[in-house]
């Protein structure tokens, strides 16, 4: 029997990256998966993000494995939207129990240089808009008395990290509200818990506008001059990590049997946190 056997997942930003990761590595422990993404980019945003067709991939992905996929389109800054996607959930597989608010996206600038409507649309997608699916769902945990709510932060949600002030302040603030939800709930069946992944190969990292952070002092670089600088990073010397590597953590407080956990910050970090407390 799957750790996960019966469940009903919901999973945001899930067309590509740690969200499709998520959504197998949940079906493949015989959960059914509800996939969210905004299938769209954002003018902000120096890179493109997951699109429709990779939607569709993720539920063919989803639906190989032998467990049912729905799949709506959501950005999670709309309360109306992604509400209605909890809404579709729930009457198409009569219950969510697991919630990974995934989706994110970053971006890079030195903070006099961080204009409003970059700064806002990072707060808006990265903590308002995890705190709109978390919310969008937890009436329905509440009324079930049973919920597992997994949060994405990061390892920038754990300390300062120069020239992300806005996507560190988002993570940061990620953990404060799972946190506090933790507390809420506690004797209601829910926990909820945090994601702190260091790096992670996926297109958040891979894209000419990351590489330039990390290679101010060239012109064009490549995945193989960031990959040093990665390494540098942290202690195991690896420059990033494979996406299923974070889903094994997600699946460990998504089952069943993980009820005594809740409200903890659960750090994939390539052992970046090591010589901290
Ligand atoms: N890649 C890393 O190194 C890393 C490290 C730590 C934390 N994270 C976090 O992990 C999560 C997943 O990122 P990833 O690495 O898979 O990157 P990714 O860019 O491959 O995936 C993010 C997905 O979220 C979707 N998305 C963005 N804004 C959205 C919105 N408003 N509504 C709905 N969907 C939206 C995107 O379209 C994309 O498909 C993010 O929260 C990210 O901040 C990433």
């Amino acid at each position: 029997m799957g750790a996960v056997e019966g469940r009903v997942a919901l999973v945001t930003g899930a067309a590509r990256g740690q969200g499709r990761a998520h959504a197998l590595a949940l079906a493949a422990e015989g959960a059914d998966i509800i996939v969210t993404d905004l299938c769209a980019d954002i003018a902000t945003v120096p890179y493109s993000l997951g699109t429709a067709a990779e939607l569709a991939e993720t539920v063919a992905l989803v639906e190989a494995t032998g467990q049912r996929c729905l799949s709506m389109p959501a950005d999670i800054r709309d309360t109306a939207g992604i509400g209605l996607v909890v809404e579709a959930g729930i009457e198409a597989f009569g219950q969510i129990d697991i919630c990974v608010a995934n989706a994110g996206v970053t971006g890079y600038g030195k903070f006099h240089e961080l204009d409003d409507d970059t700064w806002n649309d990072m707060i808006d997608v990265d903590l308002t808009g995890t705190f709109k699916t978390i919310r969008a769902v937890l009436p329905h945990m509440l009324d079930r008395r049973y919920g597992r709510i997994i949060a994405t932060s990061s390892m920038a949600g754990r300390m300062g990290n120069a020239n992300l002030a806005h996507y560190v302040a988002a993570k940061w603030g990620v953990i404060g509200m799972v946190k506090s939800l933790a507390m809420e709930v506690a004797n209601k069946g829910i926990t909820v818990n945090a994601i702190a992944p260091a790096a992670v190969d996926t297109a958040m990292l891979h894209n000419d506008a990351m590489y330039k952070l990390f290679c101010p002092d060239m012109d064009a670089p490549t995945r193989e001059d960031v990959t040093p600088r990665y390494q540098a990073m942290n202690r195991l010397g690896v420059a990033w990590m494979d996406p299923e590597e974070v889903s094994r953590a997600v699946l460990f407080v998504a089952a069943d049997a993980a009820s005594s956990m809740t409200g903890q910050v659960i750090e994939v970090s390539l052992g970046s946190s090591a010589g901290t407390q």
